[in-house]
């Protein structure tokens, strides 16, 4: 069986655990490829007996890129694939929606996998809460899922729809109501407005090759930052290795540290239940 990964992975967590589940397919005798979102060519999906889309989730589901690639896919009949993503407090409704958009294009989602991921969202009072994840348990347990999913692709393929998941869309909780009113569109009007500094700009294209969306041309006169296709992932920020990218953070900041307490309440909660281990005292946020 050959099964192809793709992910989207902005700070290395999703890329990490996309490498840990191909280690546990190839330790399963099974063949498996590996490619980040932007250098998958769509037409050679067919090709593959299994496909695993990996993400992190932004804004409590899957960011936008990868919903438009999903969007993209070819229609195609039953076809498997699984799906995983690596998140801070909350991964919210983004198995819902992969699945729904996934579905809408014949596509039967056979296994998830999720795990926590320690953040770098530049407002954020620091240290991040999920520092140090993922961590060697969630490595171990991704390596699992990788042994297992291609004998779950088998087993479904002979009858066994019962392992198919089910996905039911959580409404009722305080940041579902938030990830319904944070479109692509509110999130600009809400996020800081980046000015590229040209008296320090080496324009080295860093913040454009790492741009998800394409939405920077460092070479436009004047250069183009947030341009049409900006999903708000205030990376180009955070990698600019001059500082060259300005912006003022402070609205989010205030909206930033209302939205804890809520984090920290849902880690705990997943404490509890032996979902998440603490590395940092919350005490010590700040
Ligand atoms: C713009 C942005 C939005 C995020 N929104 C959420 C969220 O809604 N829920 C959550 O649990 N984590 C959220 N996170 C945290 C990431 O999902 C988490 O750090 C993930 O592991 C990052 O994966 P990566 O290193 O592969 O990019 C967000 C991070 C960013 C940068
Ligand atoms: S990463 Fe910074 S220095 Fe490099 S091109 Fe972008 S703005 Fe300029
Ligand atoms: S322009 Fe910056 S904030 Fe917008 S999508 Fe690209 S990297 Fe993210």
């Amino acid at each position: 069986m050959k099964a192809l990964i793709i992910y989207f992975s902005q700070t290395g967590n999703t890329k990490k655990i996309a490498e840990t589940i191909k280690k546990g397919i190839l330790k399963s005798g099974n063949m498996c490829d590996i490619a980040p979102i932007k250098n998958v060519n769509i037409n050679l999906l067919e090709s593959y007996d299994l496909i695993g889309i990996g993400t992190p989730t932004f804004f409590y589901r899957e960011p936008k890129n990868v919903l438009n690639f999903i969007q993209n896919l070819k229609e195609t009949k039953e076809k498997h694939c699984f799906i995983f993503c690596t998140h801070g407090s909350l991964i919210g409704n983004t198995f819902y929606h992969m699945n729904e958009e996934l579905s809408k294009r014949g596509y039967i989602v056979i296994g998830t996998f999720d795990c926590y991921g320690s953040s770098s969202i530049q407002f954020y009072p620091q240290p991040m809460h999920t520092e140090g994840h993922p961590d060697e348990i969630e490595f171990m347990e991704a390596t699992e899922f990788g042994e297992n999913i291609c004998e779950i692709n088998l087993k479904v393929q002979n009858g066994q729809m019962n392992l198919i998941p089910q996905f039911e869309l959580i409404s009722k909780t305080w940041w579902a109501l938030q990830s319904k009113q944070l479109t692509v569109e509110v999130l600009k009007k809400i996020s800081p407005k980046f000015n590229i500094n040209l008296d320090v700009c080496t324009k080295c294209l860093t913040c454009q090759e790492a741009c998800p969306t394409n939405s920077i041309d460092v070479e436009a006169e004047p250069p183009e930052i947030q341009k049409e296709g900006c999903i708000s992932c205030w990376y180009c920020e955070k990698v600019c290795p001059e500082g060259a990218i300005e912006a003022d953070w402070s609205m989010m900041e205030k909206a930033s540290k209302s939205n804890l307490i809520g984090y920290i309440e849902a880690l705990k909660e997943a404490e509890n239940q032996g979902k998440f281990r603490p590395y940092i005292d919350y005490q010590n946020i700040k």
